[in-house]
């Protein structure tokens, strides 16, 4: 299967080299360009044998798949002159954020277009992704994106496109702002003397570890909560004083605003 990627950046080698690794392509299957001097070493180390082409429309042509990873403001510039290029029967997945389906379609020539809000975990196959299809997508190609999604983690199917930018606050934001969380962790127990490197990698210990404990039982996180939470303990006390001091709140507000940020981020000319 022929890949393309649009934007070779972060995400867009490590989508790649994640389906490389999952063996849903090839390695010389898939078609890069607009490759910078500098990062030759890197994407030879990542995806060796992958093509190098001289230009956007170059490496779509005849592409089954193409991914589509540039910023929302160079998605106009970068996909120009591919409507007429990119197979109208091709797959066309976009991880960026604020781009429309109704945008892409303008641009991007095919009737199978999704898109999907991700993150970061792509690289080891753990990422976090919420997804949509237009209504022209077929059956195939959204089996397709399901098999792309497997192979960069967990997938979750939205039925409206207005969640795809909540979602892309939550899973593609989300790894940040949960390593706040695990670093304010951290802090409290430095002041409470244990040594820095020791706090870091007690409490990701501690994150891995409740992920894994949650993950694996059929019980809801809040019921997992309240047995670790004896009344009148010393969990109720420290949980009573998040609350008191607006933990919630501080963390819906912070999310209003990467929701307002990405509101402000429609691509100009998408
Ligand atoms: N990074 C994350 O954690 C994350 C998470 C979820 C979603 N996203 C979304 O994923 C998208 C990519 O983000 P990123 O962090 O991977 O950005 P990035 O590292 O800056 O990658 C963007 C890539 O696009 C290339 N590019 C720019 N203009 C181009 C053009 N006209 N034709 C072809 N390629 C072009 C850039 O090349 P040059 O360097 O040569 O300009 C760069 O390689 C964004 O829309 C972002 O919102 C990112």
């Amino acid at each position: 299967m022929q890949l393309a990627v649009i934007g070779p950046g972060t995400m867009g080698l490590m989508s790649a080299s994640r389906l490389v690794a999952a063996g849903v392509c090839r390695p010389g299957d898939v078609r890069l360009s607009r490759v910078r001097p500098e990062r030759r070493a890197r994407i030879e180390a990542l995806l060796p044998g992958a093509r190098r082409l001289e230009d956007n429309a170059s490496a779509v042509d005849g592409a089954d798949l193409v991914i589509v990873a540039v910023k929302p403001g160079q998605f106009a510039g970068a996909c120009s002159d591919l409507a007429e290029r990119v197979r109208r029967d091709a797959v066309v997945i976009s991880v960026m954020t604020a781009v429309r389906l109704e945008g892409m379609a303008r641009r991007l020539g095919s009737t199978n277009l999704v898109r999907a809000s991700t993150n970061i975990g792509i690289e080891s196959g753990v990422a976090t992704t919420f997804w949509i299809a237009s209504p022209s997508t077929s059956r195939e190609a959204r089996n397709l994106a399901r098999t792309v999604f497997d192979a960069w983690g967990d997938r979750f199917e939205c039925g409206d496109e207005a969640l795809l930018d909540t979602a892309m606050v939550g899973v593609g934001s989300g790894p940040a702002l949960v390593l706040e969380f695990a670093r304010a962790m951290s802090r409290a127990m430095e002041t409470h003397g244990m040594p820095p490197a020791l706090a870091e990698r007690g409490i990701l210990s501690l994150l891995r570890g409740t992920a894994e404990l949650v993950a694996g039982s059929d019980r809801p996180p809040t019921e997992f909560q309240k047995s670790v939470v004896t009344p009148g303990g010393i969990t109720a006390e420290a949980l009573r004083s998040m609350s008191d001091d607006g933990f919630s709140e501080i963390v819906v507000n912070a999310f209003g605003k990467a929701m307002e940020k990405t509101a402000g981020l429609a691509a100009p000319g998408a």
